[in-house]
């Protein structure tokens, strides 16, 4: 497995890491989430992504237990904080409370003393960006966090959050967006800010949820036990299951075919193409899929490759910075 620094930093994570999100606690069960853990390391994933709210904070305890028994220094262990928790009014946003008393619950059920990166899942424009680096920042210091990084925040807010970072002494390294052939809405603008202010993309969603991978066809049903089959994990897929993208998409098949990839290859190799991206994290509801998606690591896509795929693909990519944190 190829491994890559994460933005100026010295830590190196492994270009395909594994998430767990609408799966772990949700979607499958235990046995299947070890399963898909155990193929993971297998075939040398080393960085796994998780958040406090994943399945109401069940995704971590899965993975806590999935990763249960590994040499903690060779696996690189990502949470996030934003998203509400519980019913109180402090259980949800970026304040120094949430952010602390969230993180001590995070490692407890991850059964570890420190995450190596700590995520601020959205920014929260109702609290003082200050406080919440000066926490983020402490939680460094105590060596409950190694690294600081954000998700889903735009170059404006990216920029501040490092000016800030790099004033109190700890360093913020990367961004975690949505990025695939599909959803490009990064490459304008939050790619240069973050290789100005030397943040890393980890990237989510590198086959728009499963679309890029062809199993779904326009005008008919999705497969049984898909995600876009379930009626709670589906929601999110929606905005790509339209006649139009899942026929374009069928074109890609002889794209793949003519390098001897599979589809799912194919679309994880493309974000991986991108400078700024240092990992492609993956879904995954059975270990098969691990065994394709992690076949993407190390393999370059030529010039005219990614040409055909920007002809194939017209106007359903969608590339308008506005759309950030929006997908
Ligand atoms: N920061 C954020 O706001 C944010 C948001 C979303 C996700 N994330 C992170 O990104 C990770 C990945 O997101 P994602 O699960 O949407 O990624 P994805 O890799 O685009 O989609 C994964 C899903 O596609 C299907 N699939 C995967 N490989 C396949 C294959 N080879 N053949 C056929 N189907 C395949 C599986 O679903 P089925 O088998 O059910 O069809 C799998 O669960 C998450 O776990 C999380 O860590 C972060």
């Amino acid at each position: 497995m190829e491994s890559r620094r994460l933005g100026r930093s010295g830590l190196n994570i492994s270009a395909i890491a594994y998430g767990n999100w609408l799966t772990h606690g949700g979607q499958v069960e235990e046995d299947a989430a070890q399963a898909c853990v155990r193929a993971a390391l297998d075939a040398g994933i080393t960085t796994f992504d998780t958040a406090d709210v994943y399945a109401g904070t069940r995704a971590e305890s899965v993975l806590g237990r999935a990763l249960a028994g590994q040499r903690r220094e060779g696996l690189e262990v990502f949470t996030k904080v934003y998203w509400p928790t519980g019913p109180g009014h402090n259980d949800r946003g970026l304040s120094r409370k949430h952010v602390v008393e969230s993180c001590h619950a995070s490692l407890q059920r991850l059964q570890t003393d420190y995450v190596d990166l700590y995520q601020a899942h959205r920014y929260d424009p109702t609290v003082p960006l200050e406080e919440t680096m000066t926490a983020f920042a402490d939680l460094v210091r105590a060596g409950k966090v190694l690294y600081v990084g954000v998700s889903e925040w735009n170059a404006e807010e990216i920029a501040a959050g490092a000016a800030l970072a790099r004033e109190l002494g700890v360093q913020l390294i990367s961004n975690q967006p949505q990025y695939s052939m599909l959803w490009r809405v990064i490459e304008a603008e939050v790619v240069p800010a973050s290789e100005r202010e030397g943040l890393s993309q980890i990237v989510w969603s590198p086959l728009a949820q499963g679309v890029l991978t062809g199993k779904y066809l326009p005008g008919e049903q999705p497969p049984p036990g898909s995600r876009a089959s379930d009626p709670e994990a589906g929601r999110f897929i929606q905005r790509f299951m339209t006649d139009d993208v899942l026929g374009r998409v069928q074109q890609l098949r002889p794209v793949a075919e003519d390098l001897g990839l599979s589809m799912a290859q194919l679309a994880i190799a493309w974000v991986l193409q991108n400078r700024n991206v240092a990992a492609a994290i993956i879904g995954a509801t059975r270990p098969e899929q691990v065994h394709d998606n992690v076949q993407a690591a190390g393999v370059t896509l030529d010039a005219d490759v990614l040409a055909r795929i920007d002809d194939v693909l017209g106007d359903t990519v969608e590339r308008d910075p506005a759309k950030t944190s929006r997908g």
